[in-house]
């Protein structure tokens, strides 16, 4: 019996895949190994984690067959379902012909993918390096702007999260992500826009003007007046699900380039038609970045990263020679190409948006009925659910989150939870998920929330 057939529960929509049995070490034995030869740095969901052996598109399985409807997609990583049958078809035949070869050979897959990634961005967006993952890209694209702009400094929002390499932890702007160590030289946060707790709420329909308006600052106040570049997540992801207002990136990059900076836009969990109305995150914004950097759902949950540039901002990279063992390997090319292929020819991103607005009432209608529902956000199938105390005090209440998070997974869902507060529920799910898969979550939830409102 799943989680979720238990008695007065509801029922988990209907599913076709079996898994296979498991006949691997037990979930005990799993993680006690984890605790002796693994880094303690490693978190686990969950007072008893849940160990998973099997996925099926939005469906993951754990050792005893039991099956979770999966709301968060690794993080924010499976775009198209777990084990898409056409990526995995793309891979097996990949593997067995050539499973390793480096950029000092050409391989038509790299060139290929290459070519239809630039097919996806507007204007001349269009030269690209792949890389390993998120932190990789950030890290070439914060060196790509100093190397191009002759300046140093760069602006990053706080609450972002770009990664944890030594480059990146600098940019990333959550306490619980830093080391107590150096970091993030030449680097400078400028306020995060947040229109739930900041000064400028959902009823200002100035305030992306008001909150840019501190990027400006922060370069007069701490910047040598040049800067390298500006750094945002169209909707800062870790963080809690925070989007960027209307209305502000445009005023932020225009204070950036007069300041001889470049825009780098950070797509890591907001591209690949993610957020339902645009391919891009920053598209919504109606501004056109200099530097887009990506992975996660690029690649359907292979090691994969890219930065995507202009051709003249590329060429400083011909100075030197620039080598990454992986980057462009040859199996993580074909992931990446079969995942856009799928994501373009079975409108991926239409589908974020029906679903994701369908979802967004029935989480609006929860909120309308929880006192600990403070606030509904995001777009298409990238969501924040914020708790509270009470609606009034916006005191964030992370202790009825991890009720919440743990009640879900009882019930059969697996989701997401963040933010600095660690009081947001993070809904991102594998875009192949139903209107079904929805109202089920939705039920799970109110049951989860009239159990930890009880509480
Ligand atoms: C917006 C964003 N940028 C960068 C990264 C870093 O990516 P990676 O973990 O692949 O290094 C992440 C990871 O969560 C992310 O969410």
């Amino acid at each position: 019996m799943t989680p979720a057939q238990a008695v007065d529960t509801p029922k988990l929509p209907a599913c076709d895949f079996m898994p296979p049995a498991y006949d691997g070490p037990s979930r005990e034995e799993v993680l006690d190994m984890r605790r002796e030869f693994l880094s303690p740095a490693l978190l686990t969901f969950y007072q008893n984690p849940v160990m998973i052996v099997n996925g099926h598109m939005q469906w993951l399985f754990d050792e005893k067959g039991e099956r979770y409807l999966d709301m968060f997609a690794g993080i924010v990583t499976v775009s198209v379902g777990h084990c898409h049958p056409k990526v995995l078809d793309a891979v097996r035949e990949q593997n067995e012909r050539l499973q390793h070869t480096t950029t000092i050979y050409l391989h038509p897959n790299i060139a290929k993918f290459g070519k239809k990634l630039a097919s996806t961005l507007p204007g001349d967006l269009g030269v690209t390096y792949f890389v390993n993952s998120g932190s990789d890209a950030n890290d070439l694209a914060i060196m790509m702007s100093r190397l191009n702009t002759g300046a140093y400094d760069i602006i990053a929002l706080r609450n972002a999260y770009h990664g944890t390499s030594p480059t990146t932890v600098g940019l990333t702007a959550l306490n619980t992500w830093k080391y107590p160590m150096p970091q993030g030289f030449g680097i400078h946060h400028a306020v995060m826009p947040d229109q739930y707790h900041g000064p400028f709420g959902y009823d200002d329909p100035e305030a992306g003007a008001k909150y840019a308006a501190d990027v400006q600052d922060v370069i007069r106040s701490t910047t040598p007046g040049k800067i390298a570049a500006f750094i945002a997540e169209p909707i800062q992801g870790v963080g809690g699900t925070v989007e960027l207002p209307d209305g502000y990136l445009k005023p932020v990059y225009e204070y950036v380039r007069a300041a001889g900076g470049l825009c780098i836009s950070d797509e890591v969990q907001t591209g690949f038609g993610r957020t339902g109305d645009n391919f891009w995150g920053f598209q919504n914004q109606g501004v056109m970045p200099d530097i887009v950097t990506m992975a996660k759902g690029m690649g359907n949950g292979t090691p994969l990263g890219a930065v995507v540039t202009r051709p003249d901002i590329a060429e400083c990279m011909g100075q030197r020679l620039h080598f990454n063992t992986y980057g462009g390997n040859p199996v993580s090319m074909a992931q990446g190409l079969a995942t856009l292929n799928v994501i373009l020819d079975e409108n991926i991103q239409g589908r974020a948006k029906e679903v994701g607005n369908y979802l967004i009432d029935g989480l609006n209608d929860l909120q309308s009925r929880h006192p600990s529902i403070g606030d509904v956000r995001g777009r298409g199938l990238m969501l924040g659910v914020e708790i509270v105390e009470d609606k009034k005090t916006k005191v964030p209440s992370a202790t009825r989150c991890a009720t919440v998070h743990e009640r879900c997974k009882d019930l059969g869902v697996l989701i997401g939870k963040g933010g600095l507060n660690g009081n947001v529920l993070r809904i991102k799910p594998p875009m192949c998920i139903t209107k079904e898969d929805c109202d089920f979550l939705c039920r799970v939830l109110d049951i989860a929330f009239t159990d930890a409102e009880k509480a």
